[in-house]
């Protein structure tokens, strides 16, 4: 993640400046998310998951919703969103379940944020933004189930040494289909 970056004074004045500085923190590790996942896309697509790809590029498209959501909250408090160096991501694994290991670690990485988050909102007395991150909470269980459900199913592949249940998974992961976020105080 790139070096803390101050927020312009005058960019501040509808919010609380660290929780500010925070969020927009967030903004760029939400959209250095949807980065690891498409180069986890191209690189699945590389090994001819497709179904595997497919999934990737939808996380993808949610992580920068997510990235989305965080901006226009930031912009409705008076706040400026402020758009930083994102990290290049990981582009080469083992095989698919070193990629969804890799896929779980991320998101527990990013609850432990998401909740670094809420634990300042608290102490700078910011409710309202405790009770925006409280969708960040939840999504972050479901983030975290996913990728582990998908690991867990890989195991069991890897040892039965299945080429074929490893094609069957990919042919579910390919029905993935992109929903659109609901509006942010939903
Ligand atoms: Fe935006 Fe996958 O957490």
């Amino acid at each position: 993640m790139p070096p803390r970056k101050k927020v312009s004074a005058a960019s501040a004045s509808g919010m609380n400046q660290k929780v500010e500085l925070a969020l927009n923190e967030q903004i760029n590790a939400e959209l250095h998310s949807a980065y690891l996942y498409l180069s986890m896309s191209s690189w699945f697509d590389s090994t001819g998951l497709r179904g595997f790809a497919n999934w990737e590029r939808i996380q993808a498209m949610e992580e920068r919703d997510h990235a989305l959501k965080i901006f226009d909250y930031v912009i409705t408090r008076g706040g400026r969103a402020v758009m930083t160096q994102i990290d290049a991501p990981q582009s080469e694994w083992k095989d698919a379940k070193d990629a969804f290991e890799t896929q779980l670690a991320h998101e527990q990485k990013v609850t432990s944020l998401i909740n670094n988050l809420v634990d300042l909102s608290i102490s700078e007395k910011d409710h309202a933004t405790g009770n925006f991150l409280q969708w960040f909470v939840n999504e972050q269980v479901e983030e975290e189930d996913n990728a582990r459900t998908i690991l867990e199913q890989l195991k069991m592949i890897s040892q039965e040494k299945g080429a074929g249940l490893l094609y069957m998974l990919d042919k579910e992961l390919a029905a993935r289909t992109y929903t659109p976020p609901a509006p942010s105080n939903s």
